[in-house]
């Protein structure tokens, strides 16, 4: 036997912890008490099996796979688990045509610098799950990609380039909200922003100074 078939012998020694784990994973009030960490608050009608997608062979096939792969009759083994979490499992919910900052612009190579920063790719470089916050960047990433904003008319009091200058990117999304949805125009008044600690409650978990109104609402589970 070769490393690789003892590693496979291992897991399907492990089968009936296995199984008891599949059906705690289908028995959502055994999974609150079994998952990872807590979901964010927004997120807490969705059952496990909205983001982690069963794979297409049913978990006996892919059992039995294993077996002859473990017994030489197959040359390779089969994925035990779950699909990944992408962004597509969240677009899946979250898709919207108002999107100020599609995840797809920013594969261009001239954001390349920027992902050094922040990853604006993919859903996953500014949110995740069971950390019971609704996005774990810091309040100042526009510096990523803002750095030569100039506005012909700049409407604000102390004007944008004076903000740059400033270096003062906390105060971005103390105007503007990052996607665009929320039913929320951006004050003219430098006084008018939401300071950093309201922002950074807010991407933990505490109340949303956009207004809880979207322009467009995310699909039910
Ligand atoms: C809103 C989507 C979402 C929901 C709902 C959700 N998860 Fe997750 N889960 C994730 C994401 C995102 C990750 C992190 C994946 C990564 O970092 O690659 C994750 C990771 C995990 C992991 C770790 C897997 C690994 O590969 O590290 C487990 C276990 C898990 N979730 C179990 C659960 C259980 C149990 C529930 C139901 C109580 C649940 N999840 C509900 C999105 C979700
Ligand atoms: C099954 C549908 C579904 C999936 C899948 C889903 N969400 Fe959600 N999400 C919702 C709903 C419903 C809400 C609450 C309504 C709202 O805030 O728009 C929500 C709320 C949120 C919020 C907080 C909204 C707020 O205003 O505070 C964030 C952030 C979020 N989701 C991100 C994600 C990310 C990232 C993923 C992928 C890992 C994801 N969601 C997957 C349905 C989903
Ligand atoms: C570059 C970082 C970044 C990326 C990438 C990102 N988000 Fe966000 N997201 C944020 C920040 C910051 C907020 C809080 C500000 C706001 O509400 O717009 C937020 C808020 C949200 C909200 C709550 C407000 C709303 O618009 O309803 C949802 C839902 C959400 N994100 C989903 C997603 C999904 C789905 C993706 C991938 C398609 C994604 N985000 C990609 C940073 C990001
Ligand atoms: C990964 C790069 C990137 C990051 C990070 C980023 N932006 Fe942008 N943003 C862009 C691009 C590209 C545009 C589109 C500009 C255009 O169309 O000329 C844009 C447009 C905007 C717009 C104008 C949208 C409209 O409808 O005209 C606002 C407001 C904005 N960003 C604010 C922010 C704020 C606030 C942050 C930080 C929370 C931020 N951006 C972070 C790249 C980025
Ligand atoms: C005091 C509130 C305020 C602050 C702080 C602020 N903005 Fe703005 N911003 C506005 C308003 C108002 C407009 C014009 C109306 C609009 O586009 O919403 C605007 C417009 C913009 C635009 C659109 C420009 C265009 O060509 O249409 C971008 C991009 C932008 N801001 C990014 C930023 C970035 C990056 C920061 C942080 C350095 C920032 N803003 C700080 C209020 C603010």
């Amino acid at each position: 036997m070769t490393p690789q078939h003892i590693k496979y012998a291992a897991l399907l020694l492990l089968i009936p912890f296995g199984a008891l784990a599949v059906s705690a994973f289908q028995n959502q009030t055994v999974l609150r008490t079994v998952a990872h960490g807590p979901i964010q608050v927004d997120h807490a009608n969705l059952g496990c099996s909205d983001c982690h997608i069963a794979p297409d062979a049913t978990w006996r096939q892919q059992i039995q796979a294993n077996l002859r792969y473990v017994v030489g009759a197959r040359s390779e083994a089969v994925d035990f688990g779950y699909h990944p979490v992408t962004s597509d499992t969240c677009l899946g919910c979250h898709e919207r045509p108002n999107e100020r900052h599609p995840i797809y612009r920013f594969r261009e190579a001239r954001f390349q610098d920027a992902q050094e920063i922040v990853d604006a790719t993919s859903c996953l470089g500014c949110h995740t799950e069971h950390t019971n916050e609704r996005a774990f960047t810091q309040v100042d990433f526009c510096v990523a990609c803002h750095g030569d904003l100039e506005l012909k008319t700049d409407p604000l009091d102390v004007s944008h380039l004076q903000l740059i200058k400033d270096e003062n990117w906390g105060s971005c999304l103390g105007c503007h909200d990052f996607h665009g949805n929320h039913a929320y125009e951006a004050p003219k008044l430098l006084d008018a922003a939401f300071d950093v600690d309201a922002l950074e409650a807010y991407l933990a978990d505490g109340p949303n100074p956009y207004g809880t109104e979207k322009l467009y609402e995310a699909k039910g589970p």
